[in-house]
């Protein structure tokens, strides 16, 4: 914990990335505590007059847009966005993220991959060398779920992952639903050293709709830690 508080550097994170946002741009909001920093600040730029179009990233990015006077579109509309900002769970030195947290990845992914720049925002406790200490969400078919499950172990264990694969539920012990009604595993597998590998046997693997792992998506990371926001990327 440090003097400005986990929520203060979230805030900092956020409010640089306002340094991105220009009129008339078409953006992506992202999903979590970290991204509702921004969806607030931008609300408050919106009510000054700046002119933006939205798309969210999650239901509950979408109220929260709305309650903050956001004018919101969709990806039909517009499918091609100026810029996505939103959090994430972990990144390192390469951009390469874990997402998912929230259970938004499918939509963030989408949104963030129609966007010509995705900025991350993000504080200093995101920041790893090698990513997997936050277990990776997967996004799964709901039918035949514990199968699914099954063939993610093994993938996992032929690039020699291996750790406990388990379906997200809610506080209350039911199945966790995403937005699109799908469930979620989450695999914590511990480090994950190559990535690359690790998405393309996830994308290939049956009933995976999508997993958290970004790469090749973040142009920037704004990390903010006590010692002021740092920007790795472009
Ligand atoms: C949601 C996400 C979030 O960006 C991620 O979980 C980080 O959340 P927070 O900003 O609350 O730490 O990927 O699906």
């Amino acid at each position: 914990m440090n003097a400005i508080g986990t929520d203060g550097l979230k805030r900092q994170a956020a409010e640089a990335a306002l340094a991105f946002v220009r009129p008339g741009m078409r953006l992506g909001l992202g999903t979590g505590s970290t991204a509702a920093h921004f969806v607030e600040l931008l609300g408050a730029k919106a009510r000054e007059g700046l002119e933006l179009l939205c798309v969210p990233t999650s239901e509950a990015t979408r109220a929260q847009a709305e309650r903050c006077g956001l004018k919101l579109t969709t990806l039909d509309d517009y499918p091609e966005l100026d810029l996505t900002v939103d959090g994430a769970d972990e990144f390192d030195e390469r951009l390469r993220l874990i997402k998912g947290g929230g259970g938004a990845l499918l939509r963030e992914k989408i949104v963030a991959s129609a966007s010509k720049r995705m900025v991350v925002i993000a504080d200093a406790s995101k920041r790893v060398a090698t990513l997997g200490a936050f277990a990776l969400p997967v996004e799964i078919v709901p039918f035949g779920a514990r199968s699914a499950l099954r063939r993610i172990e093994a993938v996992a264990q032929e690039i020699g992952l291996v750790g406990k694969a388990a379906i997200r539920l809610t506080s209350q012990g039911t199945p966790f639903l995403t937005d699109g009604g799908n469930s979620i595993v989450d695999c914590a597998f511990g480090a994950i050293p190559d990535p690359e590998a690790f998405a393309q046997a996830l994308d290939a693997t049956v009933g995976v709709i999508e997993h958290g792992l970004f790469i090749g998506i973040a142009s920037s990371v704004l990390v903010a830690s006590e010692s002021g926001v740092e920007t790795l990327g472009e």
